[in-house]
């Protein structure tokens, strides 16, 4: 975000100067594309926390149980999922962020990493909608194990 202000403060530098450069316009251009990139992959990962959290509230016993509303947020994350995450990882977008550039040199691992969160949470929806309560949890489980796993290869501490 900081670094999102500085670049436009640059770039309104850049507008108002006498000559401007179109090699620093392209640039300016193109870390715009990367921020983009990286709002959109920082923003879907809000959305699977907003989803996931709930269920691990219920499945821990910290909020009672409510198959219903379990139901609702299993169903929110399987959607989520299936927006393209992969679109928010550009090939070297590193600017202002926590994903590690390991992405990019194993990027087979990351996709099939993406893969098995698409599996894991859309079994939590059939599940869910089962209603079976051990099951659930069998399957919450396996479903965080999915965020884990990436993000231990992935990102950052
Ligand atoms: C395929 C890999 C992958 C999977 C699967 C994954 N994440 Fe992430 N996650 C990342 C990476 C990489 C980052 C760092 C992104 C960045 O800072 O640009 C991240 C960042 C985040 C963030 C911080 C976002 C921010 O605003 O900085 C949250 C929250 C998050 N993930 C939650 C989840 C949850 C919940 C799941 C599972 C439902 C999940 N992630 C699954 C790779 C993954």
């Amino acid at each position: 975000m900081r670094e999102r202000i500085l670049s436009a403060m640059v770039m309104a530098g850049l507008i108002g100067a006498a000559g401007i450069s179109p090699m620093a316009l392209a640039d300016g251009h193109k870390n715009t594309a990367v921020q983009g990139a990286v709002d959109f992959r920082e923003s879907t990962m809000t959305i699977y926390k907003w989803y996931l959290q709930p269920m691990g509230g219920m499945v821990k016993g910290k909020v009672p149980f409510n198959k219903e509303v379990f139901k609702q947020k299993a169903d929110g994350l399987a959607w989520a999922a299936s927006l393209n995450l992969l679109e928010g990882f550009p090939k070297g977008s590193m600017h202002d962020t926590e994903a590690k550039a390991e992405i990019w040199e194993r990027w087979d691992d990351f996709q099939a990493k993406y893969e098995t969160l698409k599996t894991e949470s859309a079994k939590l929806q059939q599940v869910a909608a089962g209603g079976d309560v051990a099951a659930i949890k069998a399957q919450f489980a396996q479903t965080a194990k999915s965020c884990k796993g990436c993000h231990q290869a992935f990102r950052e501490k």
